[in-house]
């Protein structure tokens, strides 16, 4: 039997269409625009495209972008001058500095200097704290989008085995604090597990985000499972022709999906979901910054 392929790309239109209609209502009702601001440093290709992309998508909701270029070379004492700007600018309510940083930058000094109440990444001390303590608090992009694509497809996800490979601070860490949260039984694996494939049929809920092309295999996937796929790795594929590449997740899809319950594609599963979230994140800290009431169902 063939699994349900979950539609990350239509549930993320749906999730940023909910953003929308709050910003809508934020500016008819309240007369503020939540804006988003993106410190890029450096010419990383794969961050120019995930930044073009964020700024596109941040105007589409409604919201003001603001985007910051920084030359590869930028002395760290004027990045943190910067976050500090935005930190007091209060037409800024959200804050991301993507990553990876150049070498010469302490990347957990950045992170840190990004006042916590708009830290849309999640990724500060304080934030992740409150996570892991299970208090209300920013949720890193791209966990949240798979919590949110399990919640839709499972309902409750309480006592569900769950198995999160990859231990990552991005991913793997705060991917496993909200399925705990939600009450399912979390193991994290990671490259130095023993007996992997064994530890991954025993769960309900395969989340793989270890970065390795197609490692997970079908007949690694307990029957009726549901696999959350985040990977993104680009691989040759000569069969398209000379030089001509695409994109797979870590799971194998072809053999997964004859044996899991239901799965997300590569593309088009988790990688919409995670802009969509860094948009109601930052809907999130904009309506918390002005006592406001939070939209509902863009957080946990
Ligand atoms: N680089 C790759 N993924 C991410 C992300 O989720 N946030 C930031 N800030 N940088 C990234």
């Amino acid at each position: 039997m063939s699994a349900e392929i979950i539609d990350g790309k239509a549930f993320a239109a749906k999730v940023r269409a909910k953003v929308a209609s709050h910003v809508a209502r934020l500016k008819a009702d309240h007369d503020i625009q939540p804006g988003l601001a993106v410190v890029l440093v450096g010419e990383d290709p794969a961050s120019q495209v995930y930044v073009r992309s964020k700024g596109k998508m941040t105007v589409e909701v409604g919201m003001n972008s603001y985007e910051h270029k920084l030359a590869a070379d930028t002395p760290e004492a004027d990045v943190l001058a910067l976050i500090e700007r935005l930190n007091n600018d209060a037409d800024v309510h959200g804050i991301l500095v993507q990553l990876p940083l150049p070498d010469h930058m302490n990347e957990d000094l950045v992170v840190n200097a990004v006042d916590p109440a708009k830290d849309v990444d999640g990724f500060s001390i304080s934030n992740v704290g409150l996570l892991a303590t299970g208090q209300k608090t920013m949720v890193p992009c791209t966990p949240l989008g798979c919590l949110m694509m399990l919640r839709e497809h499972h309902g409750s996800l309480s006592g569900l085995d769950a198995v999160v490979i990859g231990r990552s601070n991005i991913v793997g860490k705060p991917m496993a604090a909200l399925l705990l949260g939600d009450s399912c039984t979390v193991t994290i694996a990671h490259s130095r597990t023993k007996d992997l494939p064994d530890v991954v049929r025993r769960a309900d809920i395969v989340v793989a985000a270890v970065g390795r092309a197609e490692m997970v295999l079908g007949d690694w996937i307990k029957p009726g499972a549901t696999v959350i796929d985040v990977g993104i790795n680009r691989i040759d594929a000569p069969e398209r022709g000379e030089g001509k590449t695409r994109l797979v997740g870590d799971v194998d899809f072809d053999s997964a999906v004859d044996v899991a319950g239901a799965i997300t594609p590569v593309p088009g599963g988790v990688g919409p979901m995670t802009i969509a979230c860094l948009l109601a994140n930052t809907v999130t800290a904009c309506s918390r910054a002005n006592g406001l009431k939070e939209p509902e169902g863009l957080t946990v």
